[in-house]
């Protein structure tokens, strides 16, 4: 393991690693070995990498894509902040878009964990949590010019989105600006009112939506009109036919 020479304003050491299986079990190793807030492991690549969906891998190409996970330290659950992953991606898309300005205004923070280019994915988020210490994971595609057939028509990268070439080794600029963004997110009281600004930058905001409650592969499908987010970032939809919105913890948009 190596140390990579970017800033991390939670002044905490940033791992590089060539190749790990998953930078969320490198990242529960760095906890157990007493790591501070605010370490970072990313790696070239990621043999098992993992999404939120059980089951569903995080498939990349070797040093095309930018997987890291942020080790983060609370005194106790109850302190980990509110709606973090859907924070997180507000933190990631502002990134993003500062790395890619020609992206500005354009991507979206697909409920719970996505970012969208138009319906494309281009990040996912994935936090996970032992009691106050979180694990916030998360896997860009980068620098990939195109995607294997059964990924082209719901993935694209930064790459993409912006119609640039971009040279591989930048992945670590935009990993110093992701930190930065999610520092001034998490850590900087000025962030308060994360819910309006996550809500102006919310994909299917006030526009009608099919959502899949609970578990994956669930038939229970809601078609109303996405309302916007609750205080512990739960969904709210007013269901067709119905008044008032309703919250949803769990379950999966369709994309459309
Ligand atoms: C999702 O889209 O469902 C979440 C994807 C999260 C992928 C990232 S890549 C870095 C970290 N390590 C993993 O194994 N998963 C997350």
């Amino acid at each position: 393991m190596t140390t990579l020479n970017i800033k991390n304003p939670f002044n905490a050491p940033v791992y590089h690693e060539e190749t790990v299986e998953s930078t969320m079990d490198v990242s529960r190793r760095l906890a157990s070995g007493g790591e501070p807030h605010g370490v970072v492991i990313t790696a070239d690549f990621q043999e098992k990498g993992r999404g939120r969906l059980r089951g569903r891998m995080w498939q990349m190409e070797r040093k095309m894509s930018l997987p890291f996970t942020v080790l983060l330290r609370f005194e106790c659950a109850a302190d980990i902040p509110p709606a973090l992953t859907l924070r997180t991606g507000l933190a990631l898309l502002l990134a993003v878009e500062d790395f890619a300005p020609s992206l500005a205004g354009r991507l979206k923070v697909k409920w719970p964990n996505d970012i969208l280019y138009g319906s494309k994915k281009i990040a996912g988020i994935l936090c996970e949590a032992d009691g106050g210490v979180v694990h916030i994971g998360i896997g860009i595609n980068f620098a990939q010019k195109e995607f294997p057939q059964s990924l082209a028509a719901k993935a694209s990268s930064v790459s993409l989105a912006a119609g640039i070439d971009i040279d591989p080794e930048k992945r670590f600029c935009l990993l110093e600006k992701i930190l930065s963004s999610l520092y001034e997110e998490l850590e900087n009281k000025k962030a308060d009112g994360w819910k309006c600004r996550l809500e102006q930058r919310l994909y299917k905001k006030n526009e009608n939506v099919i959502f899949i409650e609970g578990a994956a592969g669930s038939e229970n499908k809601i078609k109303g009109r996405l309302a916007g987010i609750g205080e512990s970032g739960e969904l709210l939809i007013i269901p067709d036919g119905e008044t008032e919105r309703r919250s949803f913890f769990n379950g999966e948009l369709f994309l459309g």
